[in-house]
């Protein structure tokens, strides 16, 4: 093909795909066949490939993602990426009207909308073309992720106008995507996403737009951020000039008139979101004039012309089938309720804690029942109450039994406790949960040793104690079921590299009771090895910065166990350290240059590139306090994706905070 035909079928192609692409993802009416738009694309495809002098970056073959990025740049937001009031009853919605109309004078209406559960980000298109995509960060910067959104079919390219404007939105993954997502991740074996919010961030931040790509993502947009010429008046014909633009914008959008259309639409809406693709969390409720908007003006934190309504928990009907008991580590007898499986707030349960035999009591449950489930914090599921007038006389009682299911020893009930418990020290169930603390990831951290292999050594009997791990040999572990050679190696090497642990990981592995990771840190800190920790006396441990007497009691009991001494005595032989290997505590430590150097930070908020553990134990070792909860004395938090009332109360008592990006870019400068 001459050179200049070539170019003028590749324009030819371009708007033809971008034209069917917009009827097809956008405005749901597919103009062609799929085979056909297929076809369209493989040829531009090719014709690009022969003619890469023609390269353009707003190409629809974009979508099939570009190179992998090595990080993500820094954007700063012109306009701050802020977030919404939340009201969760009709007297909250009536409550904002007041204020707003206190604030306003003249008629005001509302526009409402679906609050989508997903992502926000910031898309930036300069003439029309789309030139920058970001998240919203820490609301006033954000991560550039131009290359993973431009695979996005619903995010156009290039815009019906030459405009240049910047608009909101908010990507997602659709139900179905979702669910054949972590459906091919079970067949690999991988670990699923917990709900369709977390898959679609994490598609966005990975570096590889080629994966984003295939992660079928799409995404609503909802507010202009800032145009230039353009005069609009108000916040739906914004939506309305947007879709015009080419942009995807949910269309159950409403005027209401007044606040009692508004709960209408909300009440509406908590019945008929279950039904939609996609997840929302709430519905916005935004004062519709923007010359109103404007004169309300904003909060340090959210507008004050809008504000989001928040769905009660979503609550479902199923089946209690059985009850199963479960022994903890220390004994704890633990009722579990199977339930018939039920997809509650985007995940199926099958499970739920009841926590004590006085709760199973109170809450009248019998097996074969119908319960009401819902998910506390939408993730922890939950057994609200029993639907008793549904029974048909086929429900029958639960009794407790009186001995451990898995030793038959006799329960107990300790003074002053809830819970039953076996106290027999030799319970497999004890002993097997014990193994699968001490490997766990604030432990030991042993990679590839999870539960299920721990259960299989375990049945085999070729562990019994912490110390036979550091026993195993190839050959045993060979016989096991699902262990092939690379596995059995790969397992050693995690094993023998757990060794060098420093001692806190041991002494939490341990599992002394009411001692948690933090304690086990301040002791070894504290004693330097565990020889020292043995020999010290209450009063010592007490003496402690944070060891009470609870704990300094217990502490000295497990390590006057003779087993125990046998047991320390045998892992140092096997080689395990135990001796502190960390920096000192802060005041002693030479870290004064370091950010977090005699400072009290708290963690909130979901991180990604990091677990909290690992987070907490790089702001350690920098001279950083770890703290549970916000107060005067906090000096940073970290918030993550979804912080919550941790962040607000920060923000409130103007604490410094710093997203997951910041903290990963200070902890990395100082590797
Ligand atoms: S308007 C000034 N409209 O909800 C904030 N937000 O806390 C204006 N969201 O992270 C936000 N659907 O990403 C607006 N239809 C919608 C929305 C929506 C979802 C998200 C948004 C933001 C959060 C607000």
């Amino acid at each position: 093909m001459e050179k200049q035909q070539a170019e003028k079928h590749i324009k030819e192609l371009r708007e033809r795909l971008e034209e069917y692409g917009h009827h097809y993802y956008v405005l749901d009416k597919p103009l062609v066949s799929d085979a056909e738009y297929d076809a369209l694309m493989q040829e531009l495809l090719k014709l690009e490939e022969e003619h890469p002098e023609f390269f353009s970056e707003d190409s629809p073959t974009v979508r099939v993602g570009g190179e992998p990025l090595p990080y993500f740049e820094k954007v700063e937001h012109r306009i701050p990426m802020l977030s919404l009031g939340n009201a969760f009853s009709d007297t909250d919605l009536r409550d904002f009207d007041r204020r707003v109309k206190q604030l306003v004078g003249g008629d005001v209406s509302y526009s409402c909308e679906l609050k989508i559960d997903g992502l926000a980000v910031s898309l930036t298109y300069e003439n029309g073309r789309f030139v920058r995509g970001a998240t919203r960060g820490d609301g006033t910067v954000g991560e550039d992720i131009t290359a993973n959104l431009k695979t996005i079919p619903t995010i156009p390219l290039r815009l019906s106008e030459p405009v240049t404007i910047e608009v909101r939105g908010e990507a997602y993954m659709p139900k179905g995507s979702f669910e054949a997502l972590n459906q091919v991740k079970e067949q690999a074996g991988e670990e699923k996403f917990a709900n369709p919010r977390n898959a679609a961030a994490g598609s966005l931040r990975q570096l590889n737009p080629k994966l984003a790509a295939k992660r079928n993502l799409s995404i609503f947009v909802y507010a202009i951020g800032h145009i230039e010429g353009k005069e609009i008046d108000s916040h739906l014909k914004g939506l309305a000039y947007l879709h015009e633009l080419g942009f995807r914008v949910n269309n159950e959008s409403k005027h209401c008139s007044d606040i009692d259309e508004v709960i209408a639409y909300t009440e509406e809406w908590v019945e008929k979101r279950a039904s939609l693709p996609y997840d929302i969390d709430g519905i916005v409720i935004k004062v519709d004039r923007l010359d109103q908007q404007k004169e309300m003006g904003f909060t340090a934190k959210s507008p004050r012309w809008a504000t989001a309504f928040k769905f009660p928990a979503e609550e479902v009907v199923t089946k209690l089938i059985d009850i199963e008991l479960s022994i903890g580590r220390t004994g704890v007898v633990t009722p579990t309720a199977i339930l018939s499986p039920v997809t509650v707030a985007g995940t199926t349960v099958k499970r739920a804690s009841l926590h004590n035999e006085d709760l199973i009591r109170e809450k009248d449950l019998k097996l074969g029942d119908s319960v009401v489930i819902k998910k506390a914090g939408d993730i922890i599921p939950e057994v609200v109450n029993v639907l008793a007038e549904l029974r048909d006389g086929s429900e029958r009682d639960f009794k407790m039994p009186t001995h451990c299911p898995a030793c038959e020893s006799e329960l107990v009930r300790l003074e002053g406790e809830v819970a039953l418990r076996c106290i027999n020290p030799q319970c497999p169930a004890q002993i097997r949960e014990g193994l699968i603390h001490f490997v766990s990831r604030n432990a030991m951290n042993i990679d590839g040793l999870g539960e299920k292999v721990i259960s299989q050594l375990f049945e085999h009997d070729l562990v019994r104690d912490v110390a036979d791990i550091y026993k195993l040999k190839r050959d045993e572990l060979l016989q096991l079921e699902r262990m092939g050679e690379k596995s059995v190696d790969n397992l050693l090497e995690a094993i023998e590299k757990t060794k060098d642990n420093s001692l806190e990981r041991l002494l939490f592995g341990l599992g002394i009771r009411f001692v948690g990771a933090k304690a086990a840190k301040t002791l070894a800190m504290e004693f330097d090895t565990i020889y020292k920790l043995k020999d010290a006396s209450e009063e010592e441990l007490v003496a402690v910065n944070e060891i009470g007497e609870k704990m300094a009691a217990s502490i000295h009991r497990y390590f006057s166990t003779q087993k125990v001494v046998e047991l320390i005595e045998e892992l140092d032989s096997l080689g395990v350290n135990l001796v502190y290997k960390g920096p000192k505590a802060p005041e002693e430590s030479d870290m004064t240059d370091s950010p977090f150097a005699g400072k009290t930070v708290v963690l909130t908020g979901k991180l990604e590139q990091m677990t909290r553990g690992e987070a907490k134990e790089k702001i350690e070792s920098l001279g950083g306090k770890v703290t549970g909860s916000v107060s005067k004395k906090t000096d940073l938090v970290i918030a993550g994706e979804e912080a919550g009332s941790k962040r607000t109360k920060a923000e409130e008592l103007n604490i410094e905070i710093w997203d997951e990006a910041k903290l990963v870019e200070v902890v990395s400068e100082r590797r």
